[in-house]
């Protein structure tokens, strides 16, 4: 009735923003994601009497973040009906709810650690179907390496919004940083921002129209490792997704000063000769993909950026799994 798992976040090349059902929390669109170490959520999962508990990074959490875990718990309750209370306990090994993806690593961990201790076997796919519950970008935390997120549509239930592995994580060493431009939580959720985006922006649904070749062009540069039709699919992707939710009324605006001059200093290093391309999630910080060879200069250039707090590396990463080694309540950090 134990058992644990890890998972990493993802980073999108390809924005998921935006949803066609809110109850199954189906994507509106297709996405795709490049899955990163050594970030991880570890997370162990224990079935026993009793309501649900939720400890993260050795805090005992507030009855509103237990719910949204409780909530998800239900969908595995239902897998196996004789199932009563959880205690779940985590541990991210970098920072939570900092636009950093924490969201995705940790509702893949929890769907992996959670099935498993109930003896319930799920295919990768139907796990990615299980943790976009939790968190669209958490279907894709699943697999490791290049994944794409479909949106699907034809099956009532959602179970075509599934994620897949594209290409291994041994297929392109690439590296990114983080470009951390704050400190703490961010302002608006991803959800919230995501929703208010599709309620009020004029621009949602031309957002939604370039998805497509957006999907197409990111595979092809995926498959043909070339960086430069890369880097222009990923850049586009992550501007036309903030333009729409800096057009929805009040408008979403996630940037600060530090963010817009990354966008520049980033295009600037490339006009150099240096591989480097940015994206933006929802938060500040600048994700700058690059090349195993260049990443030291890259990261040099970054850290001299006015505005620029730390610089976090990862690499391409590993699908979620699980691991041997078990976290009590009081564990701290790994
Ligand atoms: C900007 O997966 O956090 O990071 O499904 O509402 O939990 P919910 O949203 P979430 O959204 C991620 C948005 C994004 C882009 C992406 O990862 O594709």
């Amino acid at each position: 009735m134990k058992a644990s798992a890890i998972a990493h976040p993802n980073i999108a090349l390809v924005k998921y923003w935006g949803k066609r059902d809110a109850r199954l929390n189906l994507p509106a669109t297709d996405s795709l994601s490049l899955t990163l170490a050594p970030l991880h959520t570890h997370t162990t999962v224990t079935w026993r009497r009793g309501g649900d508990a939720f400890v993260l990074n050795g805090v005992e959490q507030r009855p509103r973040d237990v719910e949204k875990v409780a909530r998800f718990l239900d969908l595995v309750r239902m897998l196996n009906p004789e199932l009563s209370g959880a205690e779940i306990v985590s541990h991210n090994n970098f920072p939570t709810a900092a636009g950093l993806a924490s969201s995705a690593s940790a509702f893949a961990a929890l769907a992996l650690a959670a099935t498993s201790a109930a003896g319930v076997t799920l295919s990768p796919r139907e796990l990615s179907v299980l943790a976009r519950r939790g968190s669209g970008s958490a279907a894709r935390s699943i697999f490791g390496g290049f994944v794409r997120m479909n949106a699907g549509g034809e099956d009532e239930e959602g179970n075509d919004a599934y994620a897949e592995a594209i290409a291994e994580s041994n297929h392109w060493d690439l590296r990114v940083l983080f470009a951390l431009t704050t400190t703490g939580a961010k302002a608006i959720p991803s959800t919230r921002g995501m929703n208010e985006t599709m309620r009020t922006s004029p621009y949602f649904s031309a957002w939604c129209e370039q998805v497509p070749r957006a999907m197409h062009d990111a595979e092809k540069a995926i498959a043909a490792r070339d960086f430069e039709l890369l880097a222009e699919t990923a850049e586009a992707s992550a501007l036309q997704m903030h333009a729409s939710a800096i057009a929805a009324r009040p408008g979403v605006v996630y940037w600060n000063g530090a963010t817009v001059e990354l966008i520049h200093a980033v295009r600037t290093l490339r006009t150099q000769g240096l591989a480097a391309f940015f994206t933006i999630d929802a938060g500040p910080h600048v994700k700058v993909f690059t090349t195993a060879g260049d990443a030291a200069k890259v990261e040099e250039a970054l850290r001299a950026q006015p505005g620029v707090i730390d610089v976090l590396a990862a690499a391409p990463g590993p699908g979620a799994h699980l691991t041997e080694e078990h976290l009590s309540p009081s564990s701290q950090v790994l």
